[in-house]
């Protein structure tokens, strides 16, 4: 009997499986034969200069106090597979730098600080990690900057990770960040040098308030695109699932991707403050709560929310809620200036709010008893908070201290969120049941400026009519 070439086993089959870096004639090949191209480092225009500002500050803010930030690594997901990697904010915010796993080192010396920034470095033709290191090989990651081109490009000194431990082992006393810590062995992180990040983070410059506008902007056409998907939402069943993709999508086209996870809630949906399942189905006649931002290249993010009505049309009662909760945002939009106390516009909405309800007899006490500090029965419909600041992160500069964010002024170039709503639950039984299953929310991305303020999402209506004119145009 003839043996079919077909049915035989492989030459090598049974031979042990050959590691790559212990085969010579596959090392020496691989070696040469490239070209020496190397792309500048992903920086966002005008990043490093910002950056090198931002240091500066802190470096002011921090005489005398060795500082370290990391950017990071992805968690692990299964394995040997991670998470999509998003370098740490406060590290960004120093450096621009958005590479993994590297850390800056910013020595206090009697005339200020030097800053050091320690990555690692791409293994290249001629490298076993060139072929074999998954994180760092050119093959698996593809051609990229090295250490020269990073310190070109920052304007400060780049070494190779490997020499960090030596330099931190003699930087006693340092500071080191949340990100830092958990990224080094044996250091804790500065719940001081925390603070005087958030609180530096506070006040945008002209260049981050420019790419929150460009996040905001980018964000605006993504609703404008949501909205123009609920037809085929609709018509083909495809619910939330579909417009949560439109959205992310252009958020990943247009910036990084969406600054914090999509929130599509149709319907009974909407109520849930984070729902970020988006699973469920569009229902012709119900309300659609969109709360979406794009995340900058930068990474600056904007944060917006408006409540639609799906076909078009807010019932009586859906449109009641609204008008409500447009009364309450234009009343924490008004105190929103320079010099007022952060807090005013969260008692200006919540008088609204409480009033509001109260005139709907949800109340159980008088208006004056809800507002009070022992009170706060009409945050039973509204038990979130009603703004934030903004910028790196969605809720920016949260390790602040109560009086640096909640009890301080407001200072030009803040760029905070304002966002009441109204959360009836549909098994809320405190509730008329014609209310239960609204949920309402409008959120605006604001920038305090010199006299006032100014919307920066303001191209979207924030008036139930507006906002059906606005969704009609899209439906249609
Ligand atoms: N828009 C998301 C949040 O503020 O929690
Ligand atoms: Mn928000």
């Amino acid at each position: 009997m003839t043996t079919d070439r077909h049915d035989a086993r492989p030459p090598y089959a049974g031979t042990r499986y050959p590691r790559l870096a212990e085969v010579p004639a596959f090392t020496e090949w691989i070696a040469t034969g490239w070209d020496d191209r190397t792309p500048a480092p992903d920086l966002v225009a005008g990043q490093a200069a910002a950056s090198a500002a931002h240091r500066r500050r802190l470096s002011d803010a921090m005489p005398g106090t060795t500082i370290v930030a990391a950017s990071g690594t992805a968690p692990t997901r299964n394995d040997d597979s991670a998470y999509g990697f998003r370098a740490d904010s406060s590290f960004v915010w120093l450096t621009g730098c958005q590479a993994e796993d590297a850390v800056l080192v910013m020595r206090a010396g009697p005339d200020g600080h030097d800053a050091i920034l320690f990555l690692p470095p791409p293994f290249r033709p001629g490298e076993t990690g060139f072929f074999a290191d998954a994180a760092h090989g050119e093959l698996w990651v593809g051609p990229s900057a090295g250490l020269a081109e990073w310190s070109e490009a920052l304007g400060i000194e780049v070494r190779p990770r490997a020499e960090l431990e030596s330099v931190l082992s003699r930087a006693t006393g340092a500071s080191v960040t949340r990100a830092a810590a958990a990224a080094l062995a044996g250091w804790a992180p500065s719940a001081e040098l925390e603070r005087t990040l958030s609180r530096l983070r506070m006040v945008k410059d002209d260049w981050e308030i420019a790419q929150l506008r460009e996040a905001v902007d980018a964000t605006v056409e993504g609703f404008s695109q949501v909205a123009s998907e609920i037809p085929r939402a609709l018509a083909d069943g495809l619910g939330e699932r579909w417009l949560q993709g439109t959205f992310d999508r252009l958020a990943r086209t247009r910036g990084n991707g969406p600054g914090y996870a999509t929130i599509v809630g149709a319907g009974a949906h909407a109520p849930t403050l984070h729902w970020v399942r988006c699973d469920g189905d569009l229902v012709p006649g119900e309300l659609l709560l969109l709360d979406m931002g794009v995340e900058a290249r930068s990474l600056y993010t904007a944060d917006v929310t408006r409540t639609i009505p799906v076909t078009g049309s807010f019932s009586p009662e859906q449109r009641a809620v609204h008008d409500l909760v447009e009364r309450a945002h234009r009343a924490g939009l008004d105190r929103i200036r320079p010099g007022t106390e952060y807090l005013d516009f969260h008692f200006a909405a919540m008088e609204v709010i409480a009033q509001g309800l109260h005139d709907w007899g949800l109340l159980p006490v008088s208006v004056d008893e809800a507002l009070s500090p022992k009170g706060q029965q009409h945050r039973r419909y509204l038990a979130c908070g009603i703004g934030h600041h903004l910028g790196l992160d969605v809720h920016d500069c949260s390790q602040a201290h109560y009086e640096d964010y909640m009890g301080a002024p407001l200072e030009q170039g803040v760029v905070m969120t304002v966002e009441p709503g109204l959360y009836f639950h549909a098994h809320d039984l405190t509730l008329p049941p014609e209310l239960r299953g609204i949920g309402v929310r409008i959120e605006d991305d604001v920038l305090v400026t010199a006299s006032g303020s100014e919307v920066l999402s303001d191209a979207l209506p924030i008036d139930a009519a507006g906002l059906e004119r606005w969704t009609r145009e899209r439906i249609r």
